[in-house]
């Protein structure tokens, strides 16, 4: 998988798909010929995402309902790209959630277990499914969608923040674990990203990363020469807001 021309063909699940990072990876993927099976809770985001315009050549996209955090629906989407597209290439576990703002005295225990089941469990059941589906290819990729606050926590986040250093360290086990079975395995780590995720007041957010930003990050990985593994990358805003 070293160039955009070899994407073409190339069958990819998309995790949290239907908006934000997730859609512009999906998008990215379809244009560059890749068949791409996107996932998310919401089946009205989901039949939204069927209306993306087709460019020619595209690759063809399915959409499942699934709630990552489920092991049963996360193994559901894995299996859903085997049967419509024959198989699996490429993994990008993207599907995210944050509670902000709260301390972690005050957090309520289902706020708490959202997030990890999503962001970090989500992972493990998709990873799960998928490597299995990856070796019968005799190789693959999976990209995990972590953040920078997996490196750098900060009040107010400690379940955002514990879930992405989980999926950081995750990440680098299962690497060491399928690497010689050329499946890669990698971490995009981004900074603020110009998305509906943290839903603030309106302000400015020009300075922010673009959802395209960080696609372009996730192709750039997926065009390396098979011998070269760039396992984690931080993307940043390069001029972030002043505080
Ligand atoms: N935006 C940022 O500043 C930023 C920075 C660093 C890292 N990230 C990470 O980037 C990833 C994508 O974030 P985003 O900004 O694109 O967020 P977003 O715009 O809120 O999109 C999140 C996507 O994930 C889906 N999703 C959420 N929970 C899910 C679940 N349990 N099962 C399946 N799908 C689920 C959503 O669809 P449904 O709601 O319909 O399920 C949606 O498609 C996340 O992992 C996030 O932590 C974001």
């Amino acid at each position: 998988m070293a160039s955009s021309s070899q994407l073409a063909g190339r069958v990819a699940v998309v995790t949290g798909g239907s908006r934000g990072i997730g859609a512009a990876v999906a998008s990215a993927l379809l244009a560059l010929g890749s068949d791409v099976v996107i996932c998310g809770r919401s089946a009205a985001a989901l039949a939204q995402a069927c209306g993306w315009p087709e460019a020619a050549g595209a690759g063809r996209l399915e959409t499942v309902e699934a709630d990552v955090g489920d092991a049963g629906q996360a193994q559901r989407v894995i299996d859903r790209a085997v049967e419509r597209f024959g198989g699996l290439d490429i993994l990008v576990n993207n599907a995210g959630v944050g509670r902000f703002g709260e301390d972690l005295a005050a957090q309520s225990i289902a706020d708490w277990r959202t997030v990890i089941d999503t962001n970090l469990n989500g992972v493990f059941y998709c990873c799960r499914a998928a490597v299995p589906a990856l070796r019968r290819r005799g190789g693959g990729w999976i990209i995990n969608v972590s953040s920078l606050a997996g490196s750098h926590p900060f009040a107010g986040a400690a379940a955002y923040c514990a879930s992405k250093a989980a999926v950081n360290a995750l990440s680098a086990a299962l690497m060491q674990e399928v690497r010689h079975e050329a499946i890669r395995v990698s971490c995009v780590a981004p900074g603020s990203v110009d998305t509906r995720f943290s839903t603030g007041p309106a302000a400015d957010t020009s300075w922010k990363l673009t959802a395209d930003d960080v696609a372009q990050a996730v192709v750039d990985l997926l065009r390396h020469e098979p011998r070269s593994l760039p396992s984690y990358l931080e993307i940043r805003p390069a001029r972030p807001r002043r505080k």
